[in-house]
């Protein structure tokens, strides 16, 4: 007899139940990563000295299948889970992405299904992503000058594929285009307004990225963080623009419009605005860990009980008790934490993809 609660059998997940945390935050995003591995070396994420040759990634068959993925994205829709974002490291080397894209796309409850990607496979990818159900794309673009987008990016992939890439998902009507740049004192800051420039009036939004202290390589100091406020402030020299409102509770970025129709801008402020309150995001790595904060040191292993033959329903009860007991607000602690004496072991962020 078949196993009712397999994902090929009849799915018994009992009605719609959502979940919230100890501080009465709802699930609403999962973003999940189907790739450890990506194609660039950011220095900011994974810095090429300790992500060489010797480096050891994850085993093929140490990540989730496409079907311990589903079966979790389904249980996730259960407690609450309406959008689902697709991560990596970099997503499009996972082979037969699209073949995933297409069974979650097909789960009840989730209603918006995204891809941050850094662009370089995009163009590739793009018309069968949006054939298999995916909505839309977000591309990681630094700068357009050839130099600085080789330092960011570690001197890996090219500015002309990424561009491409950008192309071929607004011809494939993958929208909204959304640009994540993430904005380093000295290093892209002098650039962003020229990026902002190139993408006005194209229907691309870009989103300015507060650098973050993310995972434990990256060096990361206050100094290297240019505050929204001050990219803002360079803005307005040069156009007007309007704050727009919130679009949904939890939103990541706010929203910047163009007084004269050229679109918006998003800023995401993690640093000097920090926007756990209203938190929302659940993340599970591509081994199968369950993370509540992207700045966990720790997470919840979900591979164990699926290949020790869990139900659906007792998956869905790991994740409903691993959300309910979530009281996570890193960034609005972020001085006091950073001040302890024993640095806190973060997850990193190739392996969560932000
Ligand atoms: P939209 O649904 O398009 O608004 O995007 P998103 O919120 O899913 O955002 P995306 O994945 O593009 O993330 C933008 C940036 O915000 C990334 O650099 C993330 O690392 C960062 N980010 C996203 N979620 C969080 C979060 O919960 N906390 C912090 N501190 N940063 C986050
Ligand atoms: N700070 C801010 N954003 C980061 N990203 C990666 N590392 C960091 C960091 N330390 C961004 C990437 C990508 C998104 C998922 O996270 O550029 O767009
Ligand atoms: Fe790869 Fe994105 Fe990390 Fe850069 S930020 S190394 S593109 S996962
Ligand atoms: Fe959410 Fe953690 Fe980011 Fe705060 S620091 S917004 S709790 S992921």
């Amino acid at each position: 007899m078949p196993d009712p609660s397999s994902s090929a059998g009849v799915v018994n997940l009992g009605p719609f139940n959502p979940v919230v945390d100890k501080l009465g935050r709802p699930v609403h995003d999962l973003r999940i990563s189907v790739m450890d591995r990506c194609n660039f070396r950011c220095p900011y994420c994974m810095p090429q000295s300790t992500f060489d040759e010797k480096y050891r990634f994850l085993r093929a068959q140490e990540r989730l299948s496409f079907e311990e993925i589903v079966r979790l994205a389904r249980a996730a829709a259960r407690l609450g889970v309406r959008k689902v974002r697709l991560t990596g490291g970099e997503p499009l080397l996972r082979n037969g992405l699209p073949d995933l894209v297409a069974e979650l796309s097909g789960i009840e409850g989730i209603e918006d299904l995204a891809l941050t990607t850094n662009g370089v496979l995009l163009a590739q990818h793009a018309a069968e992503l949006k054939g298999n159900g995916l909505h839309r794309v977000t591309v990681s673009l630094d700068s357009l000058d050839e130099a600085v987008f080789a330092r960011m990016s570690g001197g890996f992939g090219g500015l002309p594929q990424v561009l491409e890439g950008i192309e071929a998902a607004l011809a494939a009507g993958l929208r909204p285009v959304k640009i994540n740049t993430v904005v380093q004192r000295g290093l892209n800051d002098h650039t962003v307004l020229d990026l902002l420039d190139r993408f006005r009036g194209t229907g691309v939004t870009v989103r300015l990225i507060e650098y973050m202290d993310v995972g434990n390589r990256n060096s990361w100091e206050p100094a290297q963080v240019v505050p929204s406020a001050d990219i803002l402030r360079q803005i307005k020299a040069r156009w007007p623009v309007t704050a727009a409102a919130g679009r949904y509770r939890g939103e990541v970025a706010s929203r910047y419009t163009y007084d004269d129709d050229a679109g918006e801008i998003g800023f995401v402020s993690s640093v000097s605005e920090p926007f756990c309150g209203d938190c929302n995001r659940a993340r599970l790595s591509s081994e199968g860990v369950l993370y509540t904060c992207l700045f966990a040191t720790r997470g919840l292993d979900l591979r164990a009980p699926l290949r020790a033959g869990a139900s659906d329903p007792e998956l869905l009860e790991l994740m409903r008790s691993a959300w309910a007991q979530r009281a996570d607000r890193y960034s609005e602690l972020r001085s006091e934490l950073r001040s302890r004496a024993a640095p806190l072991r973060k997850v990193e962020m190739h392996y969560i993809g932000g």
